[in-house]
C-alpha cells in the first residue's frame, strides 16, 4: 500500500509485516516469555485519561524542547535497536534521513547493522544522535568504541549504557524462526563479531548477546565509562523508584556523568511482566520526585499514539523514544516509511495538544491527565 494511506501505527506495523522477511518480522516482534510486558507497555497508556482545558488559544501549537540543553524539535525519539538493515537497506541511516525534518534525537544501537561513521554520514546539522553501549566482556572493544563515537562529538552527544538486559530474555518467536533458517549475525559496527564464531541455536537476539558483559555495577561501571568517555552519560533500563533514586544521587556526586536516565522494559524483550516505564514514572513521581530536578527522565515502551507520548510528558517525561514503531516504518518502505511514521506521530501529539489546552511541551503537566486508575501500589 502507498505510505500516504496508512494512517496509524498498526497500519504501518501490518504493512511492514507483509514486506519483511519472516525471520525479520519475528525478531523485531519478539517479546520475552508470554508478551505480557510487551503488551501492558501500550495497554496501560488506555487507562490514563485526559484532562482536556478549554478557552485556551491553540491556534498554533509546537513541540520543541530540549534534551541535555540541546534543542531539539520534538520529544520523540528513535530508540536504539539493533539491526535495522535486516528490515530494508536504507537501515539507521535511513531511520536518520526519515526523522531528519522532524529535528528528532535518533539514539544508535550497540548492534546496529551500519557503523556509527555510516550512520552520520549524511546527518543533517545540528542533528542530536546518542551511541548506545552494551559493555563487553573484551572492556577493550567497548572502549574502541568509545574512541570513535569521541571523533564524532558534533553528532553524538551521549552514550546510553543498557542496563536492562545483562542476559537476553527468552524470545520464542525469535527463537523459532532461527531454527527454520539460521541467519549469520552481521553487525558492521559490532566489533565483537569480527572473527569470533558464534554459538548455533539461539534467536537472532541470543546471538547478538554474544560477549556483552552481565557483570556490571554502580561501583565499577560507571567509574569506569566515566574514564573513556566525556560525553553525557544516559542509563537506559531503570524500572524502580529505587534505582532512579541511586542514578540522581550518582549524578550528584559525580557532576558531569549521569544526566538522563531512560524508564524501559527494553520493549517487553527482557524480563516478562517487567512494569512498564509509566510505573516507574509514577513511582518516582511519589517517592522521590527530587529526581526530575537532578536528571532527566526519558521513557519508552509500547507507543502508538500521539496521546501516549503527551501523557508520558504530562507525567513528567523530557522525551519519549520508540523502538519498533521506526523499524516497522523501515520495513514498510525504507526511509519514507520511517518519515511517515514520524508524520502521523507528530501530527497527533499536536492535535492532542491542541485539544488537550496546551500549545507547547512546558504547558504539559500532571494536571492534564488522571492517572488514578494505574496507580495502585
Ligand atoms: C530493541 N531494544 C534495544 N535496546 C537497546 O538498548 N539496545 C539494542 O540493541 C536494542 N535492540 C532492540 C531491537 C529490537 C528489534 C527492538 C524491538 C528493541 C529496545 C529498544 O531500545 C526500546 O527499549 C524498545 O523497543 C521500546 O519499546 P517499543 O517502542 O518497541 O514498544
Amino acid at each position: 500500500p502507498a505510505l500516504h494511506t496508512l494512517l496509524n501505527l498498526d497500519e504501518i506495523e501490518a504493512a511492514a509485516k507483509m514486506q519483511v522477511s519472516k525471520k525479520c518480522w519475528a525478531y523485531y516482534f519478539s517479546a520475552a516469555d508470554d508478551l505480557i510486558s510487551k503488551s501492558y507497555n501500550n495497554a496501560v497508556f488506555r487507562n490514563i485519561l485526559l484532562r482536556p482545558r478549554v478557552f485556551v488559544d491553540c491556534t498554533v501549537a509546537s513541540t520543541e524542547t530540549t534534551v541535555l540543553g540541546h534543542k531539539i524539535g520534538t520529544p520523540l525519539y528513535v530508540s536504539p535497536a539493533a539491526m535495522a538493515r535486516l528490515a530494508h537497506p536504507d537501515g539507521e541511516a535511513g531511520i536518520g534521513k526519515g526523522i531528519t525534518s522532524f529535528g528528532a534525537m535518533q539514539l544508535v544501537s550497540n548492534n546496529a547493522s551500519m557503523t556509527p561513521e555510516q550512520i552520520v554520514a549524511n546527518a543533517a546539522p545540528g542533528t542530536i544522535f546518542g551511541w548506545q553501549l552494551y559493555v563487553q566482556n573484551d572492556r577493550a572493544k567497548s572502549e574502541a568504541m568509545l574512541k570513535r563515537i569521541a571523533k564524532m562529538r558534533d553528532y553524538y552527544k551521549c552514550v546510553v549504557l543498557t542496563l536492562d538486559a545483562p542476559v537476553p530474555g527468552k524470545r520464542e518467536h525469535d527463537e523459532k524462526s532461527n531454527l527454520e533458517s539460521q541467519l549469520t549475525v552481521d553487525s558492521a559496527s559490532n566489533e565483537k563479531v569480527d572473527g569470533e564464531k558464534r554459538p548455533g541455536g539461539g534467536g537472532v537476539g541470543q546471538q547478538l548477546f554474544f560477549g556483552t558483559a552481565a557483570d556490571l555495577t554502580w561501583q565499577t561501571t560507571l567509574p569506569w565509562l566515566a574514564k573513556h568517555t566525556d560525553l553525557p552519560i544516559v542509563l537506559k533500563g531503570v524500572q524502580t523508584h529505587e534505582d532512579a533514586y541511586l542514578a540522581a544521587q550518582y549524578a550528584r556526586k559525580h557532576p558531569g556523568s549521569v544526566k538522563a536516565i531512560i524508564l524501559s522494559n527494553h520493549g517487553g524483550r527482557a524480563l516478562d511482566t517487567a512494569p512498564p516505564a509509566v510505573h516507574t514514572l509514577l513511582e518516582i513521581r511519589k517517592y522521590c520526585p527530587e529526581v526530575f530536578d537532578t536528571i532527566e527522565v526519558w521513557i519508552d515502551g509500547g507507543i502508538r499514539r500521539g496521546t501516549d507520548v503527551v501523557k508520558a510528558l504530562c507525567l513528567g517525561a523530557k522525551a519519549v523514544g520508540v523502538g519498533r514503531a521506526a523499524l516497522w516504518g523501515l520495513g514498510a518502505g525504507g526511509w519514507k516509511g520511517v518519515e511517515r511514521t514520524f508524520e502521523i506521530l507528530q501530527a497527533e501529539i499536536l492535535t492532542c495538544m491542541k485539544l488537550l489546552g496546551a500549545k507547547t511541551v512546558a504547558d504539559l503537566g500532571p494536571r492534564l491527565i488522571n492517572s488514578r486508575m494505574v496507580e495502585r501500589d
